[in-house]
């Protein structure tokens, strides 16, 4: 019984509740198990990889703090390279103002001229199967669809449609992944949704171009 439980487990691919997948590289993770934070959540098997050897999730994520209402939420699948940095809305100062100092978040009184005009873009988003390149940031706000991919050392300053390459500071669309027609099919499939038996089963197809291959899994 613990052999066929152990043999099924081998072909599933790694446990989304371990630490890292791959024990003798200790600097991949997978961030829903490398966070404390309430306002930062990730979907199963999303990892990031942290060649400084961070040892939590939250120095990715910069001027978030408790006070703080923005959440930054990752889906399922994504690849988030070291470096990369998550901006939050507490990195953003008054603008419109004659000066930009940050008066009320020195306190000590200066606290209650904090005002509803403070810039807040809301939550920053990341969609299933992103690929983030190395030292890439993303700014407050941002969301990042589907199968997108941010090339390396970009700054993200807008959304990022589904399926689509960005690149560059401020990034730009460098092209899109497919067609519209198999981006369409592709977020009807949600394969990212799927049991894992089944997403073990499509790798072959995952790692293809042939979507037909994809939906004969998926029928
Ligand atoms: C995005 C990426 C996947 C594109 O790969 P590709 O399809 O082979 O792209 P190409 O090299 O053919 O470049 C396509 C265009 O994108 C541009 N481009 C590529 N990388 C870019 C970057 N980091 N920033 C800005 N533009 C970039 C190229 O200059 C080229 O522009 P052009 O069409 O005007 O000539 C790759 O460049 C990249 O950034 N990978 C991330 C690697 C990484 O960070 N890995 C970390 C470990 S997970």
């Amino acid at each position: 019984m613990l052999k066929k439980l152990f043999q099924k487990a081998l072909v599933q691919g790694p446990d989304p509740d371990q630490l890292n997948p791959i024990p003798p590289i200790k600097q991949i993770v997978f961030i829903k198990n490398f966070t404390n934070d309430s306002k930062i959540s990730a979907g199963d098997y999303s990892y990031y990889d942290n060649e400084e050897g961070y040892d939590c999730f939250e120095k990715t994520v910069l001027y978030h703090y408790s006070f703080s209402k923005d959440s930054l939420i990752i889906g399922k699948f994504c690849a988030i390279a070291s470096g990369v940095k998550f901006m939050m809305n507490g990195a953003n100062h008054v603008i419109s103002g004659l000066s930009t100092y940050p008066f009320p978040i020195m306190g000590s009184g200066w606290e209650k001229h904090i005002d509803a005009n403070w810039p807040f873009k809301g939550d920053t988003v990341i969609g299933n199967d992103v690929w983030i390149g190395y030292r890439s940031v993303v700014m407050p706000g941002v969301k990042i669809g589907d199968g997108a991919i941010v090339s390396a050392m970009s700054v993200v300053t807008k959304d990022v449609a589904p399926y689509t390459i960005v690149g560059g500071n401020p990034a730009r669309e460098i092209r899109s992944r497919f067609s519209p027609d198999i981006i369409k099919k592709l977020s009807i499939i949600q394969w990212w949704n799927w049991p894992i038996e089944k997403i073990t089963e499509a790798i072959p197809a995952l790692m293809s171009d042939s979507i037909e291959e994809l939906e004969k899994i998926s029928a």
